[in-house]
């Protein structure tokens, strides 16, 4: 979700425009000038977290200046927010190691325009020569070199949790339930996301969440030149290391879109294309006749599947986001019936051994072996139906955060504004449902 075509930008910032009061205090619109940005993402932020809830916890959705942050947008060392990465060779770091890659890219065209898809562009779907997964769900490359997909997990009867889309700057009560059921997810993050709540994403690291790329303005990837595309990944990986103080190495295409161009992008910069095979569906809830009993049936079909056998050889990853109260409030009321239905469920590379998740190794997560020994016994041996007793609840072995860069562990406090700004940005639902008319493809 979250697709921003120019049309949508536009009218968003009509939308917005409309909503900018003349006699409000103006340091942020001038520190956002400054920097070079619009004063109309900056007042987004008098719409953060519409639906954040009303339990006290609204701090955590006030907009706040973070150093590290601020001053890295005031020496242009990151795009503007909310929109798709225009190239990296005002960067001298990137560009280089962009020019090393390019040149072994697999030589297939852009399939759209700064981000927005050509419509109805001609593609021969049987023989898929791109591996173009918006269209034939292709998960196995057609080039050579490129790495597969993973878009299910190799252990029965496990699901692989993860959630789109955040930081959402509200999900501390979503985030305060996974740890008081010692669950740990993948977060696939949104660059802009991050660098307006870095807070938020400094939390995900410290709970041992494992975090990914979910790009820097949510593009449609395939529609983007490859320069385009690296700088997506580039500046999002850039942005959680600058506030976590670690290198993520998974990534998640909105949508989707990924073809064998777009996946030797990622991971020539060491991102493992992370998919889904099962589809919540829950960022539309609410518009295009989306209703919550829809969004219900889509997790009863992997529950059921979990049930009654279809999982019993191979695990499943299930499509999910951290998008709003309602997005995060369906995995908390979903959680039971997962626990009940799966032997285990895990963050995706804890189902892979990926016992480091960073470049940095300052920051571990247990094995499958390890975290099944702390759940209740030996991981079944893959193929066979599974007997293991089912717990989702203890802890794993502790992910170390030793030597995580953590400035402020404490993501509910809201700083003040007088010493910078932080641009922020949370799209609200109303507005969602707006850019969603003006999406060609979902998710
Ligand atoms: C969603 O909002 C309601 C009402 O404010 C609140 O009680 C609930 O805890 C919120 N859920 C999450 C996951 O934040
Ligand atoms: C590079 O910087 C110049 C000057 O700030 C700016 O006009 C241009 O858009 C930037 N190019 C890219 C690709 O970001
Ligand atoms: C990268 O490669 C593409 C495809 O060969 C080419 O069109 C483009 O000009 C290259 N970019 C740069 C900056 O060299
Ligand atoms: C993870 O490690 C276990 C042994 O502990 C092995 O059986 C399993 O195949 C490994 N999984 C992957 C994806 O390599
Ligand atoms: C986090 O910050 C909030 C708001 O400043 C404060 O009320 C709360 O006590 C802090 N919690 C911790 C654990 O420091
Ligand atoms: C806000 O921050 C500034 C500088 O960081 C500090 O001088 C001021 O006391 C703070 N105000 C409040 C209300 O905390
Ligand atoms: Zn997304």
């Amino acid at each position: 979700m979250l697709g921003i075509s120019g049309t949508a930008t536009t009218l968003l910032l009509l939308i917005l425009g409309a909503t900018v009061r003349a006699d409000e205090p103006t340091t942020e619109e001038q520190m956002a000038a400054n920097l070079g940005m619009s004063k109309f993402l900056v007042h987004f932020s008098r719409f953060a977290c519409p639906e954040s809830p009303s339990t006290g916890d609204k701090a955590e959705c006030v907009a706040y200046g973070y150093q590290p942050v601020t001053d890295a947008f005031a020496k242009n060392e990151f795009p503007p927010i909310w929109v798709p990465v225009a190239g990296v060779s005002n960067d001298t770091e990137g560009y280089q190691k962009f020019l090393s890659i390019n040149g072994s890219v697999p030589n297939i065209a852009p399939k759209g325009v700064n981000g927005v898809p050509t419509p109805n562009l001609a593609y021969d779907a049987a023989k898929d020569p791109d591996c173009w997964w918006t269209n034939t769900q292709c998960v196995t490359p057609k080039h050579d070199g490129v790495k597969a997909d993973i878009a299910d997990v190799p252990e029965p009867k496990t699901l692989g949790y993860g959630f789109d889309d955040g930081p959402y700057c509200g999900h501390n009560e979503f985030y305060n339930f996974l740890t008081s059921k010692g669950q740990k997810a993948t977060m696939f993050y949104i660059g802009s996301n991050v660098v307006d709540g870095p807070l938020q994403a400094q939390r995900a690291v410290k709970d041992g969440h494992e975090l990914c790329v979910h790009t820097w303005a949510h593009p449609s990837m395939t529609a983007l030149t490859n320069e385009q595309v690296f700088g997506e990944l580039w500046y999002t990986i850039k942005a959680i290391k600058l506030v976590t103080g670690v290198t993520p190495t998974c990534w998640r295409p909105p949508r989707g879109d990924a073809d064998d161009r777009v996946r030797f992008i990622a991971q020539s910069l060491g991102l493992d294309t992370i998919m889904w095979k099962y589809d919540s569906f829950d960022w539309e809830q609410g518009t295009n006749g989306v209703t919550p009993a829809d969004v219900q049936n889509n997790y009863n079909k992997l529950i059921n599947d979990a049930k009654s056998g279809v999982l019993n050889s191979r695990g499943a990853i299930l499509l999910t986001h951290e998008l709003s109260n309602y997005t995060m409030q369906t995995a908390v009321d979903n959680y039971p019936k997962l626990v009940e239905a799966f032997d285990y469920i895990v963050p995706v590379g804890v189902a892979y051994n990926k016992t480091n998740p960073y470049a940095e190794t300052s920051v571990t997560q247990p094995s499958f072996a390890q975290f099944a020994a702390a759940h209740g016994g030996p991981p079944a041996p893959s193929g066979s139906a599974s007997s293991s007793p089912k717990s989702a609840s203890g802890s794993p072995p502790a992910p170390s955060a030793s030597g995580v860069k953590l400035d402020n562990s404490n993501s509910t406090k809201a700083n003040n504004h007088s010493g910078a700004v932080t641009v922020r940005l949370q799209l609200p639902a109303t507005i969602l449902a707006f850019v969603g008319l003006a999406m060609t493809f979902a998710v």
